[in-house]
């Protein structure tokens, strides 16, 4: 049965509010609507969204809608839009084409106002969805708080400097907004969970005390086939789904393995949360073997025609250390519509970078010189110390302003990022002066 597409509508206050992350312990956090997350925004494949957002915080924001395939004008970065001010009012309006788990966020201020809690789940249903008994969403983060509970500041040179190069990481774990989350279950069932790591800097890798679960999708919607894993690495930005059966009467922790990314940080085992299993209750859960079907862009030794290079420079200097193509805050030449891009992007530091592509969906087509193990569609991808990778995407007709960067939104913020436009060839091209406003450091 096909749903007619409706618009689904929303209004959003951004503001500062007390937010309780445990009993007795209370912050002040930034969000949406007074949540943190923010309100969990669904709708069906091919809906209109619109979100009407009034700035009742202190500084300009922007909100940009992780994933989804919108025209550039709507993509809540300052390449596109001006900031909504104290006291204004924007309305973001698009057309949601796939399904999958996305999320938005603050693109303003980021390294304050993303880690005070501007971000929540964007779900998008799709007619394919497998059958589940059950459905929950994580968003993951950590803060960095002191003994009174109000965010840290770096003052002197060392700490700045370190969270500056590791990525601003905190020992407060939260899922959903909330430490030492416990979840409730029912044994016999079968359940979708999707993960979002929101977080600043976290490599989260996921674990679930052993217990085997099956990816089923990531970034961009559904896998082909469901992959089998006991741990899966997500890092700032990326999202993936996993169904999971549960017995009666079992417990187990959501908990990230330790991960060395190559900081100063040293890597360890954390829980998150505690899972609880209670009694059978009956499934109608059903997931097939046979997800979807994902049309490969390109093959493996497909010609290059972009090189992206992240890399850090170690002379701390003049704080220009977190550079795409040997630059901070970088334009990139513009692509065309309807031109297959086959990007290699490359890493030349010594610590991990996720890169993040806005706005349209790529395949990772190679991998320091092998194929990937499954495919699927990626926004955001890991690129390990001293790596490459190969990507393919399609330009379709939504011509403007994009950006890509690493999402550690301390390097993003440091330089790690580029704009590009997107041109439609029949057209002329003026190239605009650039708009970027460079944001605090
Ligand atoms: Cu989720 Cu420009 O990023
Ligand atoms: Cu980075």
């Amino acid at each position: 049965m096909k749903t007619q597409p409706k618009v689904v509508e929303y209004n959003f206050e951004a503001s500062a509010f007390d937010w309780e992350i445990a009993p007795g312990k209370t912050i002040e956090a930034w969000g949406f609507n007074k949540q943190l997350p923010g309100p969990v925004l669904r709708a069906n494949a091919g809906d209109t969204m619109v979100v009407r957002i009034t700035n009742n915080l202190s500084e300009p924001t922007t909100i940009h809608w992780h994933g989804i395939c919108l025209p550039a004008a709507m993509d809540g970065t300052d390449g596109v839009q001006k900031p909504i001010e104290p006291g204004e009012s924007f309305e973001y309006r698009f057309v949601v084409k796939d399904a999958g788990t996305f999320w938005y966020h603050a693109h303003t201020n980021e390294t304050v106002q993303m880690e005070r809690g501007m971000y929540g789940a964007l779900i998008i249903d799709g007619e394919t969805d497998p059958v589940v008994d059950g459905e929950k969403i994580f968003m993951i983060d950590d803060m960095k708080l002191d003994e009174n509970n109000e965010f840290t500041k770096p003052s002197w040179f060392l700490p700045r400097a370190m969270e500056r190069h590791d990525g601003r990481q905190g020992n407060t774990l939260l899922l959903n907004g909330k430490e030492n989350l416990i979840i409730n279950v029912n044994g016999g069932q079968t359940e979708r969970w999707r993960f979002i790591n929101s977080s600043s800097a976290r490599y989260f890798v996921l674990h679930l005390g052993g217990k085997a679960f099956k990816v089923i999708a990531s970034d961009g919607g559904l896998l082909e086939h469901p992959v089998t894993m006991t741990e899966a690495l997500i890092t700032p930005g990326e999202r993936i789904d996993i169904a999971i059966d549960f017995k009666e009467g079992e417990s187990f922790a959501i908990e990230s393995l330790a991960y060395d990314r190559m900081t100063f940080l040293r890597a360890k085992r954390e829980t998150f949360a505690t899972v609880k299993a209670g009694e059978n209750k009956p499934s109608i859960a059903f997931i097939p073997e046979r997800l979807r079907t994902i049309i490969p862009l390109a093959s493996q030794d497909a010609a290059i025609t972009r090189k992206v290079k992240l890399s850090v420079d170690p002379r701390i200097r003049d704080q220009k250390d977190f550079k795409i193509n040997d630059g901070v805050h970088v334009n990139d030449k513009p692509v065309m519509v309807g031109e297959l891009q086959i990007w290699e992007v490359s890493n030349t530091s010594r610590m991990d970078h996720p890169f993040h592509l806005h706005g349209f969906f790529f395949q990772v087509i190679e991998e320091n010189g092998k194929a990937p193990e499954y495919m699927a569609w990626k926004d955001t991808v890991n690129l390990k110390p001293r790596s490459t990778i190969k990507i393919a995407w399609m330009p379709d007709n939504r011509p403007g302003t994009w950006m890509y960067h690493c999402h550690i939104i301390e390097h993003h913020a440091a330089g790690m990022m580029a704009t590009f436009d997107v041109i439609d060839g029949s057209k002329p091209y003026e190239p605009k002066a650039p708009t970027h406003s460079h944001r605090h450091h």
